[in-house]
């Protein structure tokens, strides 16, 4: 193996010579292997080892191959299962190899063949095992709750997205550039029933116009000049899975009357092409526009408007949503710190006030900029005035020479537990869990203002 460290291969024959002679071919080719004489005595080895591949005797006394095998791909579905029998028993390890076993060979079996063969399952089980990981890791990335946020504004989100997870209705996501709307795309997506199928993004701002149609329907061979092979579009590609629309307010009419076609029918038809191949996509769009206005102005279809509004989230812009940042501060400080080996963790009193008062135009990915440029900037674990970039700390410095226009924090509060306030109709309960802070403390909040 030139991967550096050795795959392990189980053998399974109540015939110790035939164990032995196996078990020496495949250490030859640098394989690990264990031996078990019985069905039992694998699954004990299987339960304990970390095993690629398993080489099984079909016949055995007792229990036999086919009962190891059926008990193996209900228990690890992913590890390859490859059957030696005698002439006399091909039949149902043909049977096998219907239900999912890798392969089979009748004995004495052609060594030669049978390692190019084990190479593939080692291969394919690795693969699987990998996917698997890539996968879990998509999942815990986009689960929701990597959505940082319990201001009012964002609890408001949650709640939408808990109530729609389990449908498959289309979803517009409405917000500022760098709310995260293709943040919570992707975790309606990792929550929903279709987060093991694909999530594909095509951005309509950023395709150039005449390569939009075949990006979203695809073409066949010979479809335009330049089209040497037949190539799926992303409508395709999302097939059974999430199609998120980012930036569909860019999108040229004559395309959203094809986009509204699609959806009504169900179907599309790649460019040059002429089957109607049958689609199932569930959509997300987002627009940092006001689609309605565009409605209005004709430069959006309504019906398309009204097809993929279906639920619309509104993501608040990070202004009027200041409660969330000491959370998305922490939030980036630790993610950038990790990043980068650095023992940041927290921000001096004077830089929170700074960003606190700050208005933040490009909203969270702002901010993340910042943090991120912070945590590289810093000297000690403690951020400082001197590593926000210059605007901020001009903006102080003509501050300072005038501190009372600077807002005391306690001011700033004030003005979340407002916020809070009118958001949840005055019910003091829920605006303190949305603070993240006591209804007593809230009270007091209140209190101390009067
Ligand atoms: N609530 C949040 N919690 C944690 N990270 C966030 C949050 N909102 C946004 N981000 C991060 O901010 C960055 C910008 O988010 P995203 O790309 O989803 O925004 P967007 O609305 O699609 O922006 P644009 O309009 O510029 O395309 C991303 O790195 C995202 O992970
Ligand atoms: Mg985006």
């Amino acid at each position: 193996m030139d991967s550096g460290f050795r795959s392990n291969i189980l053998l399974v024959d109540d015939e110790p010579n035939a164990l032995r002679v196996l078990s020496a071919i495949l250490r030859e080719a640098s394989y690990n292997t264990y031996q078990a004489a019985g069905v039992d005595e694998a699954l004990e080895i299987v339960s304990a080892e970390n095993i690629d591949a398993v080489i099984t005797d079909l016949k055995m006394p007792g229990k036999d191959g086919l009962q190891l095998f059926h008990h193996l791909k209900s228990y690890y579905p992913d590890l390859p299962v490859i059957f030696l029998t005698a002439f006399g028993t091909v039949d149902s390890a043909v049977t096998a190899m219907t239900e999912g076993a890798f392969f089979y060979f009748i004995k004495p079996p052609d060594y030669v063949k049978l390692k190019a063969i084990l190479a593939k399952a080692v291969e394919q089980k690795k693969l699987r095992n990998e996917i698997a990981d890539l996968r879990s890791r998509l999942e815990t990335t986009y689960k929701f709750s990597s959505i940082i946020g319990k201001s009012p504004g964002m609890v408001d989100v949650f709640r939408t997205v808990e109530m729609i997870k389990d449908s498959s209705t289309n979803v517009l996501i409405a917000g500022e550039t760098g709310t995260g709307k293709e943040l919570l795309a992707r975790a309606i997506h990792y929550t929903s029933r279709r987060h093991y199928r694909p999530f594909v993004a095509v951005n309509c701002a950023a395709v150039p116009r005449e390569l939009m149609e075949a990006e979203f329907f695809g073409h066949e061979k010979g479809a335009f000049t330049g089209a040497a092979s037949g190539r799926a579009g992303k409508f395709e590609s999302a097939d059974t899975g999430t199609l998120f629309l980012d930036e569909i307010g860019e999108m040229e009419l004559s395309l959203q009357a094809k986009l509204l076609r699609a959806i009504q029918e169900k179907e599309i038809e790649r460019i040059g092409g002429n089957n109607k191949i049958k689609v199932d996509v569930r959509l997300i769009a987002s627009t940092n526009r006001d689609l309605a206005k565009e409605v209005r102005k004709k430069s959006f279809r309504a019906d398309l408007y009204y097809r993929l509004n279906v639920v619309q989230i509104k993501l608040p812009p990070l202004r009027e949503r200041k409660t969330d940042l000491p959370l998305l501060i922490t939030h980036f400080i630790d993610k950038f710190a990790d990043r980068e080996n650095r023992g940041v963790t927290s921000v001096l009193p004077e830089v929170m006030h700074v960003l606190l008062q700050y208005d933040w135009p490009g909203n969270v990915r702002e901010l993340e900029n910042v943090i991120e440029r912070a945590v590289v900037l810093a000297k000690g674990d403690v951020i400082g005035l001197r590593d926000i970039p210059a605007e901020f700390r001009k903006e102080v410095r003509n501050r300072a020479h005038s501190v009372g226009d600077l807002k005391p924090l306690k001011e700033i509060e004030l003005e979340m537990v407002k916020q809070a306030l009118n958001t949840f109709q005055g019910n003091k309960s829920k605006a303190a869990r949305a603070l993240g802070i006591t209804r007593k403390a809230l009270y007091k909040k209140l209190e101390n203002v009067k």
